[in-house]
């Protein structure tokens, strides 16, 4: 569930504190690698031995690590981590949080974290409903901070009401509900190709398309973000690769056919965004063509139909999304494309539109299903991504 997920648990000093034990081991136990920050004052609740024999690493509480001056680089912890835990947070970590104060390390982390921020008050009723706490809880709200609410019940001080740190379990559960939000694919396998084809007609020259991949790439990207596992298919392009997909090159149509046929039936979403020529030179000429003054006459061969075929092999708990680019009768070409070829939606491009198309860095395009179509108006290819991408999630 949070495999690979790099939190920091900040533990401050409640008597809340030696429930942390349990949160670090189901954290671990979930697959999330686990540093524990703890204040001076939280090591007089629980021991730095539990926590790094739990969470396999050192406990720091200090900034120097040992006598030789070595010292723990906050900025690099608070650089490394997906999200910070701040449980138990005392009513004096609150403060020192809401006010920019630095004067222990859970503290300098906290302030260098570009990650999200989880926190999880724990005091006594009258602290916990003092305006100043609940300014502070407030401030950090306004942050992007977000608050893992106490419980109601017996409190160590004798006292009953609001106040008891929530349960490590509903603490677990909070941190993965945060990551199913943020990576809302997490898990999924999806296909997709991008990118042109090129036909060889002899050593030197080819057939190709004005495709650049541009909008597969925005896709592979946007569905890599959000915790997807993205096998990329790609035709010739000049595009780095987006971070955390894994692409494979190919040239041509019948090379994108193999690779594609060849983890197609592992994938669960199968996205065909590349212009695939649909015909190739009937034989490839093994020297240069050299010009003679005649005429040339080149005869052409179908390609395999990529989309044709996934549709012809799609399983159920597949589904499949292919692209169209037409110039003339536009809506019912995709229609007819998307029941002759068996996909669950078309993406159609339009040549009509200025700024719309091969090249650009913006698009425009409607998603065309059996029952609906969606007008995404003119935005930038990321933008376009974004919201196909957002569509899927809500049909999937
Ligand atoms: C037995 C005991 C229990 C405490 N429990 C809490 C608590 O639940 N919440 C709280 O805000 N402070 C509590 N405190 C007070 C904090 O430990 C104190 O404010 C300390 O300075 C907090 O430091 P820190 O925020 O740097 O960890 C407790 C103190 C003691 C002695």
């Amino acid at each position: 569930m949070l495999t690979g997920k790099k939190i920091i648990l900040g533990i401050t000093g409640s008597i809340a504190a030696y429930k942390t034990a349990f949160l670090v081991r189901s954290l671990v136990k979930s697959g999330a690698e686990v540093r524990v920050i703890a204040t001076r004052s939280a090591l007089d609740f629980v021991t730095p031995l539990t926590l790094s024999t739990l969470s396999n690493h050192p406990v720091y509480s200090e900034y120097l690590k040992n006598e030789q001056g070595e010292w723990v680089n906050h900025v690099e912890m608070g650089v490394w981590a997906d999200l910070m835990v701040i449980a138990p947070a005392t009513a004096n970590s609150l403060a020192k949080m809401a006010n920019g104060m630095c004067d222990n390390l859970l503290m300098a982390v906290y302030l260098s974290a570009r990650c999200e921020v989880m926190f999880a008050p724990a005091m006594d009723l009258d602290m916990y409903q003092h305006p100043t706490t609940q300014q502070n809880i407030k401030k950090l709200m306004d942050f992007g901070h977000h608050l893992i609410k106490p419980g109601t019940g017996p409190l160590a001080s004798g006292l009953n009401g609001e106040g008891r740190m929530a349960e490590p379990e509903d603490i677990q559960a909070q941190i993965e509900a945060f990551f199913m939000s943020k990576w809302p694919l997490r898990g999924k396998k999806v296909l997709l190709t991008a990118g042109p084809t090129y036909e060889a007609i002899d050593p030197v020259r080819f057939i190709g398309n004005r495709s650049t991949g541009k909008m597969g790439y925005a896709l592979a990207a946007e569905l890599a973000q959000l915790g997807a596992s993205v096998t990329l298919i790609s035709g010739p392009t000049a595009l780095a690769c987006p971070e955390g997909v894994n692409r494979q090159l190919v040239e041509s149509a019948e090379e994108m056919y193999n690779a594609t046929m060849a983890v197609f039936a592992k994938a669960e979403l199968a996205i065909f965004s590349a212009a695939v020529a649909d015909f190739k030179p009937a034989e490839t000429v093994n020297q240069k063509i050299k010009k003679d003054g005649q005429a040339l006459a080149l005869a052409l061969v179908p390609t395999l139909d990529i989309l044709a075929e996934a549709g012809r092999r799609k399983q159920p708990g597949q589904f499949v999304v292919g692209f169209a680019l037409e110039t003339n009768n536009e809506v019912a070409n995709a229609q007819n494309k998307l029941a002759r070829k068996n996909a669950d939606l078309i993406i159609l491009n339009s040549l009509q539109e200025a700024g719309a198309g091969f090249g650009y860095d913006t698009n425009s395009v409607t998603i065309i299903s059996k029952n609906e179509q969606i007008k995404l108006p003119l935005a930038s290819k990321h933008e376009i991504a974004h919201q196909i991408v957002q569509y899927l999630i809500n049909r999937l």
